[in-house]
């Protein structure tokens, strides 16, 4: 059997984002995904006596980047980050683009190009400690807002998440879950299985924890945004069109004036 590798901390970031800094203590690496903000990051480092050997980032988006410049200069770490967006993301050491497999924290990762929330996202998949960190691309039911790419794009991207294993745990960009779950639940009503996720979900917020990681293999039967194709539940809330990427267009719009 396999034993990870990793230890994954989440650190909070804004009102409702999350940063995650990645400890591989065999080999004595550290990296953080996302760093929207330095100063949790500085603190967190501080309280372990880590150095940061590397920043990733899945977008552009200030509040995933924010934190790159101040981190760089400390601790001289590389950036890795997405080759389309190069003219947006500053001092980036490795570029990557879709199917590139690297190190990141010294394990094997597989870079999942995933345009639509921007056109240059991508997600950072590691198969053998069975994690994913989605961005703003996949949330705990939901999913990223189209702001650059098509909703075509979108769907085609979060079609290449949902083919990932079941047991897959996904680390998402933000704190969104509550607010999709009630989405999700008009959508959904019926849904036994979205029934349960919500109460354990509601146990963890009123304990002021994170929903995240989450189950992929759960999401592919309660995440509406990942059902779009699903002709039971396009039958069941008259969402009927003529491809799953115009339903997944309807969910969306659907979504954004909720
Ligand atoms: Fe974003």
């Amino acid at each position: 059997m396999w034993v990870k590798m990793l230890e994954i901390n989440i650190i909070d970031a804004f009102s409702d984002n999350y940063i995650y800094l990645i400890r591989n203590e065999e080999k004595n690496i550290t990296s953080v995904v996302d760093p929207g903000e330095s100063t949790p990051v500085i603190k967190f480092l501080n309280t372990r006596g880590w150095n940061l050997d590397e920043i990733i980032n899945t977008h552009h988006h200030h509040d995933h980047i924010g934190g790159n410049t101040e981190l760089l200069e400390i601790y001289k770490s590389k950036l890795i980050a997405p080759i389309y967006d190069k003219t947006r993301i500053s001092n980036i050491d490795i570029s990557v683009s879709d199917n590139d497999i690297i190190n990141i924290a010294g394990t094997k990762t597989r870079v999942i190009h995933t345009p639509g929330h921007t056109l240059g996202h991508v997600c950072f998949y590691m198969e053998n400690e069975n994690c994913l960190f989605s961005g703003d691309t996949l949330f705990f039911l939901g999913c990223g807002r189209v702001f650059e790419g098509t909703m075509e794009q979108m769907w085609s991207s979060l079609m290449k998440l949902r083919s990932l294993p079941n047991e897959t745990l996904v680390y998402c960009g933000h704190e969104y879950t509550s607010s999709n779950a009630k989405f999700a639940k008009h959508i959904d009503p019926d849904n036994q299985f979205l029934e349960e996720a919500i109460i354990e979900i509601n146990n963890k917020r009123r304990g002021g924890l994170p929903t995240i990681p989450f189950e992929l293999g759960k999401e592919k039967i309660i995440n509406p945004f990942l059902r779009a194709d699903d002709q039971n539940f396009i039958d069941n809330f008259s969402l009927k069109t003529s491809n799953s990427s115009e339903t997944f267009r309807t969910l969306r719009l659907k979504k954004d004036n909720f």
